[in-house]
């Protein structure tokens, strides 16, 4: 069957990765009709998959996403308004920016500055440590140095700060880097397009989001029959390294002591969580040109 809205996919993309470019689409890796990206630009971000992860999310009254991140799965439910009110966790401080983009605080003019690899290390600020590292990892300064010049100019392009186009072409590095593919530009456009994705339904989502900074232990207490719980933790054998080294037979310890269904992405879990949807995706890596093909499953430990 060939889908009718192929042309306006999210994942036209991957589909034609993975099924191939000529495939009639049958095995549609699933039609995701949003314009935007869900959430912040942010390392592990499941903006690809979002819709799929909704889908298969049982509805309830609050969803709490325990292990928010840059907050995709919780901005794409509340795109379909699945739940009423929505609680966003992570042990570091990315669910406050995602709070704060929602209402526009990084269209500052500040926030669309050049950061330079100098300034990049001696900030705290969580948003331009997401916009300006590699990978949006919020470790590593984006450009390299030979390039960093050049991608002034094309950050200031393409934001519209100024017109410097005679000098992008007069630049050695024009030839070989698109000026319009500028990666720190379009991380701060991701994030000032947030609040668009609501359009005038914006305000009605001001009271219905609560954001807390915990480890997720921290919010058994307030889990209950009227909450979906999500965790998207860190994947075991992965990069859990990078989030300061998570300890995974704990968490599965802790899932199973909730009286209530705790769902979990992961690649594998041990036997007592079932497995609630499964589908093919690509895993990017930006350290990496090579794509690397997974199988992400949604699991679910059932609540005693
Ligand atoms: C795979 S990322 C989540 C990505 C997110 N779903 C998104 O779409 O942007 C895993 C997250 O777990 C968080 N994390 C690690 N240990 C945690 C803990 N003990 N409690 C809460 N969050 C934790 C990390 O900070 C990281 O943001």
């Amino acid at each position: 069957m060939i889908k009718p809205d192929c042309k306006t996919c999210r994942n036209r993309k991957e589909c034609d990765i993975v099924l191939g470019k000529n495939s009639d689409r049958t095995g549609c890796l699933e039609w995701t009709p949003s314009r935007f990206s869900y959430g912040l630009p942010y390392k592990g971000s499941k903006n690809s998959i979002a819709d799929w992860i909704v889908d298969n999310l049982p509805p309830n009254l609050i969803l709490i996403d325990l292990f928010a991140g840059g907050c995709a799965v919780t901005h794409a439910a509340m795109c379909r308004g699945k739940y009423l009110g929505y609680l966003v966790n992570d042990i570091n401080e990315a669910p406050q920016v995602f709070y704060k983009a929602l209402f526009g605080e990084y269209d500052d003019p500040h926030y669309k500055q050049f950061v330079s690899r100098e300034m990049f290390f001696g900030t705290n600020d969580m948003a331009l440590k997401l916009i300006w590292s590699f990978g949006t990892d919020g470790k590593t300064y984006i450009y390299g140095k030979d390039i960093e010049h050049y991608k002034k100019l094309c950050h200031f392009q393409r934001l519209g700060i100024c017109d410097v186009m005679d000098f992008i072409k007069a630049d050695p590095h024009y030839p070989n880097h698109k000026w319009s593919n500028c990666q720190s530009a379009m991380n701060w456009e991701r994030i000032h397009n947030i609040p668009l994705s609501f359009g005038e339904d914006l305000e009605n989502i001001r009271g219905r989001i609560i954001v807390q900074q915990n480890s997720y232990e921290e919010l058994g207490p307030i889990i209950s029959p009227i909450t979906t719980v999500y965790c998207d933790i860190p994947y075991k054998g992965t990069n859990s390294g990078c989030y300061g080294g998570f300890d995974h037979e704990k968490f599965y310890d802790w899932c199973r002591e909730q009286k209530h269904d705790i769902y979990v992405s992961e690649y594998q879990m041990p036997d007592d969580f079932e497995i609630v949807a499964e589908r093919p995706k690509i895993v990017r890596s930006a350290a990496e040109s090579n794509k690397i093909y997974s199988t992400e499953k949604l699991f679910v430990h059932r609540g005693g």
